[in-house]
């Protein structure tokens, strides 16, 4: 019997995993794609390609999906497995579309989490929660772009391997076991979306390197755009490094406080890079030298936007708009419930907020009016950190 599948989404993680899932034949797979006119440019993208081509480094792949879909009853409703492979922004919204139908027992899973995917999913299924399960990747398996819309996307490289995390935290295992087998890629397993959150390096490196590049920015565009991972001299290392060490002094309170949580993936940044990149670090005796010399990152640019003067920072970039309010402000707001006080986060956060024209710190408190739009504890009435661990299956 086949699996059915649908993936909510139409940009380039929607179209990888589309091409990719499609293409095996043990699975049904339908495309959730309720925005904009996305589904009649995948309908007719499809029909004259024969599916969605994923060209991968070794080889390349064509899928043809069962439905596209625009009604979220006929996406989901025979649906074992629900990929949301959406930036966070959309998570919220989708799930509010497709929650009534969803099957009972489905997995239900977003590439990436970002943080308080599980508050958010929470508070839109309520007591409802129990009749499925929920999971979240910590990053997408693949750098992925879409050549042509609706026919083609391109996977530039794959991730060694991803942490998985779910609720009940007990389905870990086999939900990365199966989708391990699907994706063709090494899924780890980790203890819950608290430890998924503090382990998000993404949280710290794109908006304190943002804050490094462009807080001194005088409103004059520059000649040239900017590199970014390569631009982290030491002075933004040292940003990163102060806000890694806040995250630790997080998880060094909630271990104190509760010595059964596991945290151990959430690794201070120095060493988390290493990890990840070891062979590709040239120079690893700062931290700084470990991005600048890091060939992973090379000649990737910083987010700025061409004009008829020069180059000008785009603030509006997922580097700010997504990893903010769905990343570092909920780390935040978690440890403000913790009592641990983050200056560095703090200032970063607040410069952060007004570029995005937003409110969400308020003399060093996560109450600002733009909560709504964020994933921070806060948000959802959360006032203690035994109340979030304690409700959230933490432990
Ligand atoms: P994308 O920008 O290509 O996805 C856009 C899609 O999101 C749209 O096509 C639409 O279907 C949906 N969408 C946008 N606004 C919506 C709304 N208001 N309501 C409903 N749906 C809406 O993003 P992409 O590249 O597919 O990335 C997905 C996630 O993966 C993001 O969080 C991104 O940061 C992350 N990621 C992507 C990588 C990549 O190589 N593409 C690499 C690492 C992470």
């Amino acid at each position: 019997m086949k699996t059915h599948i649908t993936i909510c989404g139409g940009g380039n993680a929607a179209h990888t995993l589309t091409g990719l899932l499609s293409s095996n034949d043990e699975l049904s797979v339908r495309v959730y794609l309720p925005f904009g006119d996305e589904a009649e440019k995948w309908r007719e993208g499809i029909l004259q390609n024969g599916g969605i081509t994923v060209d991968t480094p070794q080889k390349t792949l064509l899928g043809k999906p069962n439905a596209i879909c625009q009604d979220p009853r006929d996406a989901v409703t025979e649906a074992q497995i629900i990929l949301l492979a959406l930036p966070a922004f959309a998570h919220e919204p989708i799930l509010k579309q497709i929650a009534p139908y969803i099957y009972q027992g489905a997995w239900v899973g977003a590439l990436p989490a970002r943080g308080g995917l599980d508050l958010c999913f929470r508070d839109i299924f309520k007591e409802r929660l129990s009749e499925i399960v929920i999971f979240g990747f910590q990053t997408l398996p693949w750098a992925c772009r879409i050549q042509h819309y609706g026919k083609q996307a391109t996977i530039l490289g794959a991730k060694e391997q991803v942490d998985l995390t779910a609720w009940p935290a007990n389905k870990a295992p086999v939900i990365s076991t199966r989708l391990q087998e699907l994706f063709g890629i090494s899924i780890n397993p980790v203890s819950s979306f608290l430890s998924l959150m503090l382990a998000d390096t993404g949280q710290i490196i794109h908006p304190g390197i943002m804050y490094g590049l462009f807080h001194e920015w005088d409103g004059v565009p520059y000649e040239q755009q900017k590199l970014f991972y390569q631009a982290v001299d030491e002075e933004i290392a040292a940003v990163l490094q102060n806000m890694s060490e806040e995250i630790q002094m997080l998880r060094a309170r909630l271990e104190t406080v509760y010595p059964a949580i596991d945290l151990t993936s959430a690794r201070p940044i120095d060493e988390w890079l290493k990890r990840s990149y070891r062979a590709n670090i040239v120079d690893g005796s700062t931290l700084h030298a470990s991005f600048a010399t890091n060939r992973s990152y090379a000649g990737l640019m910083a987010p700025m936007i061409k004009t008829e003067d020069g180059f000008i920072p785009d603030f509006q970039a997922r580097y700010l708009s997504e990893d903010v309010p769905y990343n570092l402000l909920v780390t935040r707001g978690v440890a403000e419930l913790a009592g641990i006080t983050t200056p560095m986060i703090d200032q970063v956060l607040l410069w952060a907020q007004e570029r995005l024209n937003k409110e969400y710190l308020v003399e060093g408190k996560v109450c600002g009016k733009d909560l709504p739009a964020t994933r921070a504890p806060q948000r959802y009435g959360l006032t203690d950190i035994y109340q979030l661990v304690q409700e959230m299956d933490y432990l």
